[in-house]
């Protein structure tokens, strides 16, 4: 960025649609990505169901070794689908592992209904901070114009 904010996208993703928008994200902003992987299978049916209860149930998960020093970052945008009305248990076990490194976060929750304030609430609460902001994508509603208008106005706030 032009102000030399050092800043990471950190998101996990089952089925690419927050892949696909933290790409985006990082890309507009001149950020660092990093995906998170869950250890624990979760693709078709099965995977559906179990990330269902992991979710409802505010179940950790193991994770692959991250990469990425969040510490060594101004600003840390997590990103994470919602999963029964919470943040996915990936994204649980990275914000426990790490809330203390992250000095500053930002919000990337993608849904097909609603739940964004209690994903927004429930990421508060793990990481004992506010984010400095919040995108929030709805697949098949949000535009791609809207995405961008976003990330432009997420950009300008980040300059300021
Ligand atoms: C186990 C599970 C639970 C979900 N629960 C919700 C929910 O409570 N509210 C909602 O709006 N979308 C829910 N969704 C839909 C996803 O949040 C949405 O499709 C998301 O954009 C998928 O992102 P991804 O492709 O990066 O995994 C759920 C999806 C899964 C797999």
């Amino acid at each position: 960025m032009e102000n030399n904010k050092k800043i990471l996208v950190v998101f996990y993703s089952r089925t690419g649609v927050t892949r696909k928008i933290a790409q985006e994200l990082a890309a507009g902003l001149g950020a660092d990505i990093e995906e998170i992987h869950d250890k624990k299978n979760r693709s078709g049916a099965m995977g559906y169901i179990t990330a269902s209860i992991d979710a409802v149930t505010r179940k950790c998960t193991e994770i692959e070794n991250c990469v990425k020093k969040p510490s060594e970052y101004d600003l840390v945008i997590i990103g994470t689908p919602i999963w029964g009305s919470t943040m996915c248990s990936a994204v649980r076990t990275y914000l426990k592992l790490y809330k203390e490194n992250i000095k500053t976060a930002g919000f990337l929750i993608t849904y097909k209904m609603f739940g964004v304030p209690n994903v927004v609430r429930n990421m508060e609460m793990i990481l004992d901070k506010k984010p400095v902001s919040v995108i929030d994508f709805k697949s098949g509603s949000t535009t791609k114009e809207q995405l961008a208008f976003k990330i432009e106005n997420l950009k300008k706030e980040l300059l300021t």
